[in-house]
């Protein structure tokens, strides 16, 4: 029992480290220096770039509105809103058409296939190699129809008439168009709510405002033409072939600061970046077809194929506030590191100044085992001690590995 109240008596003691105090002005200029910039960088970006204090909500809520204006003329027809914009839902993704290639009055039926590079021929030995096959816009039958008076197509089983991809211009209208958007956001950990309508927005501004990145930057309304410049791209070519425009909301809040400060910042880009140099599929396109009956009871269709600019608004962000537990972990993170100097004050004094054999000496005499395994080192390794004496440093792993080789 003697053994063990002494096992007590030993577990409950306390162990202080004993300081060396070296007057020197090389040491002591490195070792504040070194001291000041690991402040310098926790307060300056630490603290006050990064904001370590708050704790953030990135987990932000949103509900997005679209609504587009505008008339087109396209083919002498008037077009609206609901003739151009699909879905009309005014979801936060959208597509504007900007062409159409329209095929009337479709009916099942059996008819010349439309592709004629692949589907051309002389007579039904070409198109027996596709029959029951999926053709262009069919199911090829195996024989060798008229396509027009000069020339003969493999024919097909499906929608009749088939598709005939006409050049048609765009809709340049379009760049005109203005696109209403909507925009309420909820940071759910704070329970902060806020829209893209901020408080000073009037009546009298929405009706006459446009978007722009200099004058108007908090105005909800978009002319379609600047949305694509702000993206840089070409409209032009945009309408002719389609494509995938974005329009990012971002809202990052600072909720130590005054609700004014919460703004949202839009921006724009093209997100179907890799269409725009392919040859092989670019822009965007879709089909869909209206459905009718006749009196008689037999289905037609119209079948249009659009190329649309589709635009999908991205919502994002993220909000801080002041919080205790941040600001304490990385005030204590702070104050800690200050002690990394005296990793690199060490390894200089140990090695580099002059004297060093005899504050290696000061130091470690109350750890013989220490200094020990420094000379085992030295003698038996090699001479590199600034090895050694930087695994001394780090004291824990030093007396772990002296008691390894002792
Ligand atoms: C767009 O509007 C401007 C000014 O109202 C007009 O000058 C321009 O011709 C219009 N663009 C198109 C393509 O209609």
């Amino acid at each position: 029992s003697e053994r063990m109240w002494s096992c007590i008596t030993d577990f409950f003691t306390y162990e202080t480290t004993k300081s060396v105090v070296v007057k020197s002005w090389t040491i002591g200029i490195i070792n504040r220096v070194v001291q000041l910039l690991i402040i310098t960088y926790f307060i300056g970006w630490v603290f006050l770039t990064e904001k370590a204090y708050q704790i953030r909500d990135t987990a932000i809520e949103s509900s997005v509105m679209t609504k587009v204006k505008g008339f087109g003329i396209y083919n002498n027809k008037v077009m609206d809103v609901a003739d151009y914009v699909t879905p009309t839902q005014g979801a936060s993704v959208f597509c504007i058409i900007t062409k159409l290639i329209t095929t009337e009055n479709q009916v099942q039926g059996y008819c010349p296939d439309s592709e004629k590079r692949k589907f051309l021929c002389t007579d039904d030995r070409n198109c027996t190699k596709h029959i029951n096959k999926p053709a262009s816009y069919g199911i090829a039958t195996g024989r060798c129809v008229p396509f027009n008076a000069m020339i003969k197509t493999c024919e097909i089983k499906g929608w009749c008439p088939a598709e005939i991809d006409t050049i048609n211009t765009p809709m340049m209208e379009t760049e005109n168009f203005t696109i209403f958007i909507k925009n309420s956001i909820r940071f759910p950990t704070f329970n902060y709510t806020k829209g893209n309508f901020l408080p000073n927005i009037t009546k009298k501004y929405i009706s006459e405002c446009n978007f722009d990145m200099v004058n108007n930057t908090y105005c909800p309304i978009f002319r379609v033409g600047d949305v694509v410049r702000y993206a840089q791209q070409n409209f032009t070519n945009l309408a002719e072939h389609g494509g995938v425009i974005g329009i990012k909301i971002g809202w990052m809040c600072d909720l130590d600061k005054s609700d004014d400060h919460c703004n949202p910042s839009y921006s724009f880009t093209r997100l179907d970046a890799m269409s725009q140099n392919n040859t092989v599929s670019p822009g965007y396109n879709f089909r869909f077809a209206k459905y009718f009956k006749m009196e008689n009871g037999t289905d037609y269709r119209t079948l249009v194929k659009a190329y649309a600019i589709r635009f999908d608004v991205l919502v994002n962000g993220n909000a801080g506030k002041f919080n205790m537990i941040p600001t304490l972990i990385n005030m204590v993170a702070a104050f800690t590191s200050v002690g990394v100097g005296t990793v690199l004050c060490d390894i200089i004094l140990l090695n580099f100044l002059k004297g060093a054999e005899q504050y290696k000496a000061k130091k470690f005499e109350e750890l013989p085992w220490n200094v020990l395994c420094l000379l085992y080192y030295q003698k038996k390794q090699s001479p590199d001690s600034l090895k050694t004496v930087f695994l001394i440093t780090i004291t824990g792993s030093a007396e772990l590995l002296g008691k390894l080789y002792l």
